[in-house]
């Protein structure tokens, strides 16, 4: 087996074309398709343009743009990926679309081609489920943009092969990216265990704080942006429909509760950069409030809780998980660190702090991970 063996991509939007840059970059051979005519006609282009903006910021030369753009070939149908040893699917985010995308690929790649979905939302086991080898099956869950994002989560399901698994993360890991094992759960690691940035501030702002004064006490404890900012930055419909996806996926849990605040958000419109005002957008954050370290130890602690819930379930480590925050969303330090920064007892404290003065509804929110208080 080459060292660069040739990549398919199919489905060229905003992640299918940044993935099929990334391999190609790298040197891999790339060969990309759609379903969609125009989109496969200005597959080239948006690709050159994407190359073209490195060269002119001084970060590619134009030889690397131009050995780059000749190792994409971009073909009409998914016959041409034959050749391919690895197929990483970018199409739209629905469980019979990509079952019948990998069916379909079945019978024209090797047998012993790896097959992976960059879902974001769909269990992996039900991507698989049906196919002649599930066993090749796995998710690369790419970050948006592809080309600067540095993490890839890998998450196999239960009956992934293992070679499989390492020649994926191998060859992943040739592009420079950092890949990071995660289990085949919902969010994997970075859009679960965010789940509590977001959820505790607006619990926070349910209270009567401000969303200034929250987003202000997160950037003083070191974070880039704080809650409201980023989702101002995602959109908050985009947020809404990730917590109520999760929720969904999580029997409802109150640790995933979509709070009233986020949703009033929505119905106003006011989605953030994208509509020109959000929660925060375009006023950035205030100065700190007085209180702004006891806020930073409420949110720290929750994500501190979930991404103990996850570790308990298996398939990811604790410095996978913290190298997966810093990495995906730009948090100064992952949730692990920051136990270690507070103190297990500072933690367990705060927890026990915010289930006596929850509403009842909210009050398991804030049960305590059994492995955070065995740890
Ligand atoms: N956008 C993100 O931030 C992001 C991040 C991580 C993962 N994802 C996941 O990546 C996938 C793609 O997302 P996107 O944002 O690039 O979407 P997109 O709409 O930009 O691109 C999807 C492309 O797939 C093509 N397509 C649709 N159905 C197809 C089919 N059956 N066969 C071949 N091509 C088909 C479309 O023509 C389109 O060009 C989704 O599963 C999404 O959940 C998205």
């Amino acid at each position: 087996m080459s060292i660069r063996p040739v990549i398919g991509v199919v489905g060229l939007g905003t992640m299918g074309l940044g993935i099929a840059q990334v391999f190609a970059q790298a040197g891999f051979p790339v060969i990309g398709t759609d379903a969609h005519a125009p989109a496969r006609g200005s597959a080239r282009t948006r690709l050159t343009e994407s190359l073209q903006s490195r060269v002119t910021a001084g970060k590619l030369a134009k030889d690397d743009r131009d050995a780059t753009l000749s190792r994409l070939t971009i073909a009409q149908d998914l016959a041409a990926l034959a050749p391919a040893q690895l197929i990483i699917e970018a199409i739209v985010e629905q469980l019979d679309a990509k079952r019948a995308l990998f069916a379909d690929l079945e019978a024209i790649v090797a047998p012993d081609a790896i097959l992976a979905t960059n879902t974001s939302s769909l269990p992996i086991h039900a991507v698989a489920r049906g196919l002649t080898r599930p066993d090749r099956l796995l998710a690369l869950h790419f970050f948006n943009p592809p080309q600067a994002m540095k993490l890839v989560e890998l998450a196999p399901h239960a009956t992934t092969d293992a070679e499989a698994i390492a020649q994926a993360k191998a060859w992943t890991e040739a592009t420079g990216k950092t890949v990071i094992l995660c289990p085949d759960r919902p969010g994997f690691i970075v859009n679960r265990c965010a789940r509590p940035y977001y959820g505790e501030a607006l619990a926070l702002l349910t209270e009567g704080r401000s969303a200034t004064d929250i987003d202000a006490a997160m950037t003083a404890a070191g974070y880039r942006l704080g809650p409201f900012a980023l989702i101002d930055l995602i959109g908050a419909d985009i947020n809404l429909a990730a917590t109520e996806g999760m929720c969904a996926a999580m029997a409802n849990h109150p640790r995933y509760h979509p709070f009233d605040g986020l949703k009033a958000q929505v119905a106003s419109g006011n989605l953030g950069r994208k509509t020109g005002h959000g929660f925060t957008f375009p006023a950035p954050s205030a100065s700190p409030p007085p209180d702004a370290k006891a806020i930073a130890l409420r949110i720290e602690a929750t994500l501190i809780n979930e991404a103990h819930f996850l570790l308990a379930e298996g398939g990811a480590t604790s410095d996978g998980i913290d190298t997966a925050m810093r990495l995906g969303l730009n948090f100064p330090r992952g949730p692990f660190e920051a136990l270690a920064l507070h103190g297990k007892p500072a933690i367990l404290a705060e927890l026990a702090r915010l289930r006596v003065v929850a509403p009842e509804v909210l009050k398991p929110r804030y049960d305590p991970a059994p492995l955070l208080e065995a740890s």
